[in-house]
């Protein structure tokens, strides 16, 4: 038995949606436990090219069950097109999908209320993708939130949404927003009740059932671990914990259970939103700009681009008991004479660690950066370690000596079979 989970090491998008495809093949169950459609994950396999929000991206491996655990927030027409579009790709879902009952829903006040509260922030803004994100998880955990568990007695439904309805449209009238009808809310997400009903299903007794007969499950973080609420670089994060913990609670594994803990770690740094980026290339017409060409997979904005900070991934090696590392995108290096990598920061003169500081000081910080070279080759085509030109190896072997971890793959191309296995 293995229970593998698959974490982000630096603001998200560093590729985990394209580790999870390529890993499910050994999985028999694939799992989402915290975030939401915030989340985008590319997959590119030999059913198409996707981007996911909500479904695990293992979910085309043809024996594993997929499961959306509790700790997951669903809105649920995302969650409908994104059955549609698997099913017109002739991707299984039916009876392989499972979302939990205690997972909470995205209602439109928490879009609306995501939208105002960035608004009113101003130059502070978090940069979020107003998926209504932050207002769902302190609903959540301020007992406001409604679950699918709701929708099985209609008096329950009807009067705790009837009691947010009113709540909530005092709120965004008050920050100048237009009110919600309760009828429409109500008929709207008793459809989708009715349309997702047959994949809602508590899964304690399939997650139980299947650690105690030791089959293999994969954990799909979602975000990074940077955005984690409480070790990133917070008042810039996500609304949810992001370290393999959450696993625990968004699912039901006990943390025990957990073997391996693959951290993948794209080859150099992005971030969408506000917040600091110590590596960060300001000029945006630096060539790395063009060459990295990085747009979000969920909001389609401009990804911010910095060079690999190692700093960030040993925190996150430490942080989260990573046992082997994923070195994503090492393929898009290729061409650059020189690759700079951060080994460190300074404030004020002072060496710091990540831990030190807080966003602000982290904003502040002097990277300290090492120059490795660069090689010239397309390495696309890459299959094994001794495929690879010299520089790009010397620069695995600096990483892991770094971040104090194995890199176990290389990702060197967006396809599912365009990885190294070391
Ligand atoms: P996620 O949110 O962590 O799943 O990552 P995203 O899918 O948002 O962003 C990663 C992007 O990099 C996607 O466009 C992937 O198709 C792409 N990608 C992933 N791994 C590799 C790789 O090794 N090489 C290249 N060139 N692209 C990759
Ligand atoms: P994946 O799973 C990159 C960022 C947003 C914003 C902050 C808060 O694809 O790696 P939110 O909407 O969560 O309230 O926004 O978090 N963010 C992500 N950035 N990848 C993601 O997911 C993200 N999910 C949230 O850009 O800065
Ligand atoms: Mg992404």
């Amino acid at each position: 038995m293995t229970v593998t989970a698959v974490l982000g090491t630096q603001w998200g998008d560093e590729g985990k949606g394209k580790v999870v495809d390529f890993l499910a093949e050994d999985a028999d169950f694939v799992a989402r436990f915290n975030g939401g459609n915030n989340a985008g994950h590319t997959v590119i396999n030999k059913y198409g090219m996707f981007k996911i929000h909500l479904v695990p991206s293992g979910i085309f491996s043809p024996r594993a069950k997929a499961l959306i655990g509790g700790g997951v927030v669903v809105d649920p027409a995302v969650l409908l097109k994104e059955i549609a579009t698997l099913r017109a790709a002739s991707v299984e879902v039916d009876g392989k999908l499972f979302v939990s009952p205690r997972s909470h829903l995205i209602m439109p006040y928490h879009k609306i209320l995501d939208g105002l509260y960035e608004e009113a922030k101003g130059a502070g803004a978090t940069g979020t993708t107003r998926r209504g994100i932050g207002p769902v998880f302190a609903d959540k955990v301020s007992y406001n939130g409604i679950r699918w568990s709701d929708f099985a007695r209609e008096e329950v439904i009807r009067t705790r949404l009837g009691m947010q309805i009113e709540l909530k449209n005092k709120i965004i009238t008050a920050l100048g927003g237009e009110a919600l009808d309760f009828d429409e809310v109500f008929e709207t997400y008793r459809g989708y009740y009715e349309q997702l009903k047959p994949f809602i299903r508590e899964l304690f007794p399939i997650v139980q059932g299947g650690l105690k007969d030791g089959k293999n499950f994969l954990l799909e973080q979602a975000m990074g671990t940077f955005l984690d609420t409480d070790w990133g670089t917070y008042p810039f994060v996500t609304a949810s914990t992001t370290l393999p913990s959450a696993a625990t609670a968004g699912l039901g594994i006990p943390p025990r259970s957990i073997t391996d803990i693959v951290g993948v770690a794209k080859a150099y740094t992005t971030r969408v939103g506000g917040g600091p980026l110590p590596t960060e290339i300001k000029d945006t017409s630096h060539p790395v700009y063009e060459q990295f060409a990085e747009t979000a997979a969920t909001t389609g904005r401009s990804r911010r681009i910095g060079w690999l900070d190692l700093e960030v991934t040993r925190t996150a090696v430490a942080i989260s008991g990573i046992t082997e590392l994923c070195l994503s995108k090492l393929d898009v290096l290729s061409g650059l004479d020189e690759i700079q990598v951060c080994v460190g920061y300074k404030l004020n003169g002072k060496e710091v660690s990540y831990a030190d500081v807080d966003a602000y000081g982290l904003d502040e910080v002097e990277p300290v950066l090492k120059t490795l070279k660069g090689w010239d080759e397309d390495i696309t085509g890459a299959r094994y370690f001794d495929d690879l030109p010299k520089r790009a190896k010397e620069y695995i072997r600096f990483v892991e000596e770094q971040a104090g971890a194995p890199v176990k793959w290389v990702g060197v191309g967006p396809e599912r079979e365009a990885t190294i296995r070391i």
